[in-house]
């Protein structure tokens, strides 16, 4: 924190996306400013106020609909999806932060994420060892 030499910024943006020709939005003529008091889990530095997050995904969903977060860290939002009844599925590189998303996430998981991650390690581990790692 730079706290002791610059104003701190209170205001963070969300960026969405949705897929071509989804027109759902429940928000009518509702203000783009959102106050939330920051999230206050220690599950991951960033993780973002889970009222908020229910305000978005009600907002720009509706039940059964899918939430797709290519950054998740915890999980907070597919989380907060699932308990919301939309279907969501995420992308996270960090090791630990998807273990705790895959904790999280476990009483609304399909049950084959696990094969799919064994999956990738034996493919990641046939390219090591064969020398054929790929970058993309
Ligand atoms: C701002 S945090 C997301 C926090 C999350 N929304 C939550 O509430 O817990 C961004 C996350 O994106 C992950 N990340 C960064 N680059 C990535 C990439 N190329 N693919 C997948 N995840 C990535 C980071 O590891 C980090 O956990």
């Amino acid at each position: 924190m730079n706290g002791q030499y610059v104003y701190l910024s209170g205001v963070e943006f969300a960026v969405w996306f949705k897929k071509q020709g989804s027109k759902v939005f429940n928000a009518r003529c509702k203000n783009v400013v959102f106050k939330y008091p920051n999230g206050t889990s220690k599950l991951h530095p960033t993780e973002k106020n889970h009222k908020l997050l229910r305000e978005l995904i009600l907002d720009n969903t509706n039940e059964g609909d899918m939430v797709f977060d290519p950054c998740m860290g915890s999980g907070s939002h597919l989380l907060v999806a699932a308990e919301n009844g939309r279907n969501g599925k995420g992308v996270e590189l960090n090791e630990h932060y998807f273990g705790i998303a895959k904790e999280r996430l476990s009483p609304y998981t399909c049950s084959n994420i696990g094969s799919i991650i064994d999956r990738i390690r034996r493919i990641k581990d046939e390219q090591q060892s064969t020398g054929n790692a790929q970058t993309c």
